[in-house]
């Protein structure tokens, strides 16, 4: 580990840090009628440090940022592009995941972080309508494609990094649960 993790701790949020890739990815999501169209897909995530952060000279957080790009594995073409940050207080266990992606949806997502059989579990959720764990969309999206709630599981075990999410829609007037799933290699250390 370099220097730049030995000046800050960042946590379990350490671990990530890195590149990861992997071609085992799942997405489910919704056609013109609302019905499942599935699709298999590569994924390339990269985390890098990002730092401390103190809130009202009270609240102590260290966050490092990602970018996540995913192709469809049948053409190589990017179809889900994502970008944010992962956030971590160490006197709380509270871990906090921002991201934004290109359809004009952003949101920030909360829960506790946790160990269990030696695995790393961050689980996290957000709801529109909620002025924290919450969900801002375009007007279109909004009236259209409404993001109604998202909630990921990222688990880390042995450097294998799987993330399970749901991202509940509201789309051509009928409920829809957009799922993705997938699990990455480590192919390299920290970035910075
Ligand atoms: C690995 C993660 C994800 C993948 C691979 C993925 C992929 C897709 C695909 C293929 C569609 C169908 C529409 C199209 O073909 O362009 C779609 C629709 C959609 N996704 Fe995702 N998505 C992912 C994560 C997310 C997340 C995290 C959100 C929001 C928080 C989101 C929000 C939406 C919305 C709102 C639609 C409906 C848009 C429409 O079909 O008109 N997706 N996604």
């Amino acid at each position: 580990m370099s220097s730049i993790i030995d000046e800050v701790d960042y946590g379990p949020l350490a671990q990530l840090l890195g590149k990861w890739v992997g071609n085992k990815g799942l997405d489910n999501a919704p056609d013109a009628d609302a019905n499942p169209d599935k699709s298999s897909f590569t994924d390339e995530m990269t985390f890098t440090v990002a730092g401390p952060a103190e809130n009202a000279e009270e609240q102590g957080l260290v966050s490092i940022k990602y970018h996540h790009v995913v192709r469809k594995l049948e053409n190589g073409r990017i179809f889900h592009d994502q970008i944010g940050h992962w956030i971590y207080e160490k006197s709380t266990n509270i871990i906090m995941h921002s991201l934004s992606i290109p359809r004009a949806v952003c949101l920030l997502a909360g829960g506790e972080y946790r160990e269990d059989n030696g695995a790393s579990i961050f689980n996290v959720e957000a709801k529109a309508g909620s002025q924290t764990y919450g969900i801002l969309q375009s007007p279109f999206m909004l009236e259209k494609a409404t993001t109604k709630a998202f909630k990921m599981s990222l688990t880390d075990k042995n450097n294998e990094l799987k993330y399970h999410e749901i991202t509940s829609l509201h789309i051509y007037g009928k409920d829809f649960e957009h799922t993705d799933e997938s699990t990455l290699s480590r192919v390299t250390y920290e970035q910075d």
